[in-house]
């Protein structure tokens, strides 16, 4: 983590969409936290795992989340932004209760044809949007730690028997973002077929994508899967969202953040200067 002249290191964001999402990690960050109201926003200022934080509910779809991430870049200047939440499984492999961490994000509902390729930012020349390399594997690492020890019994436990998982994996890959709630095997289908190599489907992970990237900040994008985007994807969402979304988000979170306290930690001790942020992945794929 760098260090500001005063010797204080800049905040890391967490973001969330909904608050049964984020209520948990709020929870875990202890009552000295302050709270901050801009844009109809609330900013939690504080620290989770002894590591500074400032947690937000960006609220549900592309322009909230982009509004939300200039506000913490700007007036909270975090060092870096971790998006936590639920996601619809789009791939044949990712099933309900499964964690996909971000290589690349995509606007599947972006569409500018003829003037611009299909899915790329327009004037910005970019479809996918590479998250940190370092921030995304220790994601990856603390939702793995997560699945395989803990998350059937936690979710077991806090569905009180409802939501069983059975042998949960987290997935590394394409997200897809768009406005909008995709609940039918005929759009989920569609979806698949445009792109094909997409793991799962959301509301706002490539909005703060793009804004990461047009500001320089380094990203990382953690979803679970909550339903298949199928028919049944609705009631699937609420019901995942009641029960599990917080225990997923707050375990993985909090083993993220002590491991990056850890790790700045041994930094300090033998002087290295770099962090895990590896800064923004040379993969970026432009069209
Ligand atoms: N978030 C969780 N499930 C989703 C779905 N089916 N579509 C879009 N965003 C989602």
């Amino acid at each position: 983590m760098t260090q500001r002249p005063d010797g204080t290191s800049p905040p890391i964001a967490i973001l969330a969409a909904m608050p049964g999402e984020l209520q948990a990690v709020l929870d875990a960050m202890g009552p000295e936290t302050r709270h901050e109201i801009i844009g109809l926003r609330q900013f939690h200022v504080g620290s989770l795992e002894g590591q500074p934080c400032v947690a937000c509910l960006s609220r549900v779809g592309k322009v909230a989340a982009a509004a939300t991430t200039v506000t913490l870049i700007q007036r909270f200047g975090v060092e870096a932004i971790v998006f936590a939440g639920l996601a619809g499984g789009i791939h044949p492999d990712v099933k309900v209760g499964d964690v996909v961490v971000a290589r690349q994000l995509i606007q599947h509902d972006l569409d500018a044809r003829p003037l611009f390729p299909a899915f790329e930012a327009p004037l910005l020349g970019i479809s996918h949007f590479s998250a940190d390399a370092g921030l995304s594997d220790l994601l990856y690492a603390s939702a793995t730690a997560f699945v395989s020890h803990d998350a059937r019994r936690s979710v077991a436990q806090a569905s009180q028997g409802r939501i069983h998982l059975d042998r949960p994996q987290v997935h590394r890959g394409l997200i897809a973002t768009g406005d909008r709630f995709v609940h039918g095997s005929q759009a989920a289908g569609e979806l698949r077929h445009r792109l094909p190599d997409a793991l799962c489907v959301e509301m706002e992970g490539a909005a703060v994508a793009q804004v990461c990237h047009e500001f320089g900040v380094p990203f990382a994008v953690v979803r679970t899967i909550s339903d298949q985007a199928d028919q049944t994807a609705g009631i699937d969402f609420t019901d995942f969202l009641g029960a599990a979304a917080g225990v997923y988000a707050s375990a993985i979170l909090r083993r993220f953040m002590s491991t990056l306290g850890d790790e700045a930690a041994q930094r300090q001790h033998s002087r290295a200067q770099a962090w895990p942020l590896s800064g923004r992945a040379d993969d970026t794929k432009t069209i």
